[in-house]
C-alpha cells in the first residue's frame, strides 16, 4: 500500500493558513499533521483550538492531531469538537494510557500513541491491539527542523514485528527530520505513514515535494 503522507502545518505560513491548507488539499498528501505543544510537556508552545478550527474549516482531508501536552485526557472532547479525526497522545504523558485510548475511541476518533526517542517499543506490548496508530518520534518533540535520530529506523522494525505478532491493525507513523533519504529508509523498515514539516514547506515546490515523498 502507498505510504501515507502527513505534512506538518507547524511549518506552514500562519499568515496564509488557508492558502497552505488548500495547497495540501490539492496535493497527493493524505492527512494534515497538527502539532499541539503546551510549554509543559515540551519546551515550546505552538497553537490551540482556534487554529485547529480554522484549518478544519478549509481542510478536505483528515486531521492527524499530535498532542505534546500534559493531561491530554482532560481535552479529548475539545479536540474532537475542534475537528480532530486521529488523536495521538504521548506514552510519557499518560498515567492511565488504556483509559485515555478508550476515551479517544469513545469520542469517535482513531487513537494513536507517540513514543519519545528514549521510549522502548516493548512498552506497547499490552495496548498495541487497542491502537489505530503508533507515532515513532525520530526527534525529541518540541520543534520542527531538527536532525533525524537514526535509531528510529530500528524501532520501526521492532514495532512492525510486535504488530505482526499481536495481530494488531495499528499503522506505523514516523515524525521528525523526514526527507527523501530518511523517508526511504523508514518505508523500507515498515513505516506506513510519514510526517514532514520543514522538508515540505521550505522546499521550492511543496506540492511536488509531497509527491516525491508519496512515491517512496
Ligand atoms: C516535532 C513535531 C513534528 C515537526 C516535524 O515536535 O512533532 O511534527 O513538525 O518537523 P520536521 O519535519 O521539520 O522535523
Ligand atoms: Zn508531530
Amino acid at each position: 500500500m502507498a505510504t501515507i503522507i502527513s505534512p506538518s502545518i507547524l511549518s506552514c505560513d500562519f499568515a496564509n493558513v488557508q492558502r497552505d491548507v488548500e495547497m495540501i488539499n490539492a496535493s497527493e498528501a493524505d492527512w494534515f499533521h497538527v502539532d499541539v505543544m503546551d510549554g509543559v510537556f515540551v519546551p515550546n508552545i505552538s497553537f490551540g483550538f482556534p487554529v485547529i478550527e480554522a484549518v478544519k474549516r478549509h481542510a478536505t482531508k483528515p486531521l492527524d492531531v499530535h498532542l505534546m501536552i500534559a493531561n491530554p485526557d482532560q481535552y479529548v472532547a475539545d479536540f474532537k469538537k475542534a475537528g480532530a479525526d486521529i488523536l495521538t497522545v504521548h506514552f510519557e504523558a499518560c498515567t492511565h494510557l488504556h483509559r485515555t485510548i478508550q476515551n479517544i475511541k469513545a469520542h469517535g476518533m482513531l487513537a494513536g500513541v507517540a513514543l519519545n526517542p528514549h521510549t522502548s517499543i516493548e512498552l506497547l506490548e499490552d495496548v498495541i491491539e487497542d491502537l489505530d496508530l503508533v507515532l515513532i518520534m525520530s526527534v525529541n518533540p518540541g520543534f520542527g527542523g531538527q536532525k533525524f535520530i537514526q535509531n528510529a529506523i530500528y524501532k520501526v522494525g521492532q514495532l512492525a514485528n510486535l504488530i505482526h505478532r499481536k495481530g494488531s491493525k495499528a499503522k506505523i507513523e514516523v515524525d521528525g527530520g523526514v526527507n527523501l533519504e530518511t523517508g526511504a529508509l523508514l518505508v523500507q523498515a515498515g513505516a506506513n505513514a510519514l510526517v514532514a514539516g520543514s522538508f515540505v514547506f521550505n522546499s521550492a515546490n511543496p506540492s511536488e515535494t509531497i509527491s516525491q515523498l508519496k512515491a517512496l
